[in-house]
């Protein structure tokens, strides 16, 4: 037997139909019974009138809460519904009743015991439209990478050495030796640039964050493009583009979802490039002015970078960072070796970082130097020095913090809201 999906249903108005699914919600009034009605793809209500129809009538008013069931009925339009549309019943099938009752139900909950049913809570309205926007983005990067003739290369996740500090690095015993859980995937973009010249990571990455933030992951995803002979010009342009590409994506395809979400949608109308862009010094120059107690050199602190990207009405562009507090592998800036050619993209209303890349260091020498200088061991960039050796060559590249990204266009002030099962420091289940 055949079923229609309730993201499908306006294709068959006037039509009966059958709809498979589970009970979301109900409400039963003298005459009527209205049973809120979810498949995964929409909620879609449905209505017995109780006079002419008793037996439906008590069959939803017995209905448990995420009893799994199928009904039957006409498609009506119906211009209160949000989908436009409403099922005049016919016929109700329980295909499984709930064994206990169901623990969320439509009352408020707190924080940590819906985390704690993460496995269930993913059912609810506001995780339904944040992932199905976090499934939106992740298919527009693909797309934008793609027509742009970038090859898709997967970075290894088993790593032997750090690509961002050792202090965040998750060690794993690997047969005989220790593996590291990969940070990022960059250094082997490097190669894959030499290889294939444009070419873009999409992977899981793994940090041990000790801080309890609303913007840390242990386990997040990101987006690495690395593209040879691009300058960190090139790199703020690239990004500025997949930013925009992404933002007006959403708006095309994921309206009801942003509606459920009561996102401020003017706020994305906003973002098209070019972005605002600020020199490092500039910026803290401006947090000084603006009474920050910050000097020249200092690393951003979030509250700093939440000031700076609530000044714009776009995500800003902060470049030539203090080499001091950034990567080994970011090439300084030839007029000024204090400054190197880094770029952060932080996200308006707040939200800060969620971009961070760089022109890359391409000089052996200096590069080698700047491994010892940062305490790593050269001979676990053995390979890594070689893209230098054999024919080096200007590139750049960054990265793109997945479930940042999702979080400030979906309006989610907690990232663990956007990961369908999120990793922290205090959180390794469901
Ligand atoms: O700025 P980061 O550390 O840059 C890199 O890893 C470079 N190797 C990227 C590159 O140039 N290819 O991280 C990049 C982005 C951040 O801007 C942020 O959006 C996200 O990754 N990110 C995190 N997201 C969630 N939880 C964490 N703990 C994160 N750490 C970084
Ligand atoms: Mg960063």
């Amino acid at each position: 037997m055949s079923f229609v999906y309730v993201e499908d249903v306006a294709k068959h108005a006037g039509e009966t139909i059958t709809l498979k699914g589970w009970v979301y919600n109900k409400r039963v009034t003298k005459k009527l019974a209205f049973l809120q009605f979810r498949d995964g793809t929409g909620i879609i209500q449905c209505v017995a009138f109780g006079p002419d129809q008793p037996e439906l009538y008590q069959q939803i008013d017995a209905l448990n809460q995420e009893s799994s069931i199928e009904v039957t009925g006409e498609v009506k339009e119906d211009k209160r519904s949000v989908i436009g549309f409403e099922i005049g019943l016919t016929g109700l099938k329980v295909v499984a009743d709930v064994r206990e009752e169901y623990p969320i139900t439509p009352k408020e909950h707190g924080t940590a015991f819906l985390l704690d049913h993460r496995h269930l809570w993913l059912r609810s309205k506001k995780p339904f439209a944040v992932m199905r926007i976090r499934d939106t983005i992740i298919r527009a990067i693909h797309d934008f990478f793609g027509e742009r003739g970038f090859v898709h290369l997967d970075a290894p996740i088993f790593t032997p050495n750090a690509c961002e500090g050792t202090s965040t690095l998750f060690g794993t015993k690997y047969f005989d030796t220790e593996a590291y859980l990969s940070q990022s995937g960059q250094l082997y973009m490097e190669a894959g640039a030499a290889a294939f010249g444009k070419v873009y990571d999409f992977g899981p990455t793994f940090r041990a964050e000790k801080s309890k933030t609303r913007r840390h992951l242990t386990e997040f995803w990101m987006i690495e493009p690395e593209v040879a002979y691009m300058d960190l010009e090139g790199d703020m342009e690239l990004a500025e583009d997949m930013l925009s590409f992404i933002v007006q994506r959403v708006l095309e395809k994921r309206r009801p979802e942003l509606e459920i979400l009561e996102r401020d949608v003017s706020k994305l109308e906003a973002i098209q490039a070019p972005f605002p862009r600020l020199h490092y010094d500039d910026a803290i120059r401006k947090l000084q002015e603006l009474g920050r107690e910050i000097q020249m050199d200092d690393d951003f602190g979030a509250e700093d970078e939440a000031i700076l990207s609530n000044l714009y009405d776009r995500p800003l562009i902060v470049h030539h960072y203090p080499t001091a507090v950034k990567a080994f592998y970011m090439k300084k800036d030839a007029e000024n070796p204090a400054r190197c050619l880094s770029m952060d993209i932080l996200a308006p209303e707040g939200v800060g970082e969620i971009v961070g890349g760089s022109q890359r260091e391409d000089d052996y020498d200096v590069l080698l130097e700047s491994i010892r200088k940062h305490g790593l061991d050269e001979k676990d960039f053995d390979w890594y020095l070689d893209l230098r050796k054999y024919g080096s060559f200007p590139h750049s590249g960054f990265g793109l913090g997945l479930e940042r990204t999702i979080g400030w266009i979906c309006g989610e002030h907690h990232i663990r809201a956007c990961v369908p099962f999120p990793r922290t420091m205090e959180r390794l289940a469901p």
